[in-house]
């Protein structure tokens, strides 16, 4: 990875594209994906969902900080952020430290179309509608756009055009 990039952090919100991205930049530039849901859900032996109606959401985001933590001193990473992961000051300190924080946005109708048929997104579920991801998206932008290195939009792209795009920014 260029320059001071260690590791390359993907935030946004859910359906955003992070997932997905991850998968093809991280095999474009020879990076390790990691995928922190994915984590989680191995680590506690359930998914989401679960872990969320088990355990409450605090859990789970005490959960993300200690994964967030165990990336530190690591490099050629290419990180999936959880979408609310970003919330804590302590997790974007973390990311920041050794790494680019790069935004994936989309439209609130996009990811409507992405998410839709999930059911293991505990923030959406029983809200799974345009107008609650608006409100929501409308709630995090700040944040989002606060913490951000770079940002790119996903509306209508493919997956490879969006990993050049943030080839291209990292490398500047
Ligand atoms: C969440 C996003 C999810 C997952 C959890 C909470 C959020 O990740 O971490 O359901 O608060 O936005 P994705 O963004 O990968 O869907």
């Amino acid at each position: 990875m260029n320059g001071d990039v260690k590791n390359i952090y993907l935030i946004g919100f859910m359906g955003a594209g992070k997932s997905s991205v991850a998968r093809k930049l991280a095999q474009q530039i020879g990076a390790k994906r990691i995928e922190m849901d994915q984590l989680i859900e191995e680590q506690e032996g359930m998914p989401i969902t679960q872990i969320f109606e088990r355990h409450g959401e605090e859990y789970f985001r005490n959960l993300e900080t200690e994964l967030l933590r165990s990336f530190l001193g690591q490099e050629n990473l290419v990180v999936s952020c959880g979408g609310g992961s970003v919330l804590r000051d302590e997790n974007t300190g973390l990311m920041k430290k050794e790494g680019a924080i790069v935004l994936l946005t989309a439209t609130p109708e996009t990811i409507y179309e992405r998410v839709k048929d999930n059911k293991n997104r505990p923030i959406l579920n029983g809200n799974m509608n345009v107008e609650y991801i608006r409100g929501l998206m409308e709630k995090r932008r700040e944040r989002y756009e606060a913490v951000a290195d770079y940002t790119v939009a996903t509306d209508g792209k493919r997956i490879p055009q969006i990993c050049e795009e943030i080839i291209a920014l990292i490398k500047q």
